[in-house]
């Protein structure tokens, strides 16, 4: 691994920067995603995207941070569907920019994450899904210590078709939740 990894809080400031590495990474982000809206990679469409996704971190929703490498912008990852009570879980999902990609950023921003999860935020379970062509996505995980699971039919729906996705998952350590 060259260079140093953290991962930062995501800031509204952060926009235009996140606006410019996603077009630079549109191919590979729509190999994976659901469709975007035409004007979906534009700068005030990442304003009012990382606005929304802000409040729902204001609500424990989700939590969202980007990937920095000595201090340049590298990435983010995102735990969404974050459940309290008695599950206490969150799904994880996370994209490099193609010149940091295979020195082990990915890796080590998905381990930071965990680490975070099991900690500061009192999580209990993470859950992540990659297509099985995304080799590259499935070996992060594997590296971060995830347990595959089996594979999810149809479960998302990426570009034109229904896609299988292999889910992993890594369980933290047990506590008693609290009472809801
Ligand atoms: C998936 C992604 C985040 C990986 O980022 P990264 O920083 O390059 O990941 P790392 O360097 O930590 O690890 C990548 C691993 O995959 C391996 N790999 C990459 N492409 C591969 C391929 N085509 N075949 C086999 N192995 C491959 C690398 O060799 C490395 O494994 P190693 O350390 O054992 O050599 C990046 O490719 C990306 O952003 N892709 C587009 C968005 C995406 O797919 N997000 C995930 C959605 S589930």
């Amino acid at each position: 691994m060259s260079g140093h990894v953290t991962i930062s809080a995501l800031d509204i400031a952060d926009a235009r920067a996140i606006a410019a590495m996603n077009v630079r990474n549109r191919a590979d982000i729509e190999r994976v995603s659901p469709p975007q809206p035409a004007d979906a990679y534009s700068e005030a469409a990442q304003v009012a995207r990382i606005s929304s996704i802000l409040r729902e971190c204001a609500q424990g929703l989700r939590a969202h941070w980007t990937i920095l490498v000595d201090e340049a912008l590298a990435g983010d990852i995102s735990l969404h569907r974050i459940y309290r009570g008695p599950v206490q879980s969150a799904n994880v999902g996370y994209m490099v920019d193609a010149p940091f990609r295979g020195r082990g950023v990915a890796t080590a921003a998905l381990r930071l994450v965990a680490a975070r999860s099991f900690t500061h935020l009192r999580l209990h379970r993470l859950d992540a899904e990659a297509m099985p062509s995304n080799v590259a996505s499935l070996r992060v995980l594997e590296k971060a210590g995830f347990t595959r699971v089996g594979v999810m039919r149809g479960y998302l729906f990426v570009r034109a078709s229904w896609e299988d996705h292999i889910h992993y998952e890594l369980v933290g350590p047990d506590f008693v939740p609290p009472s809801t």
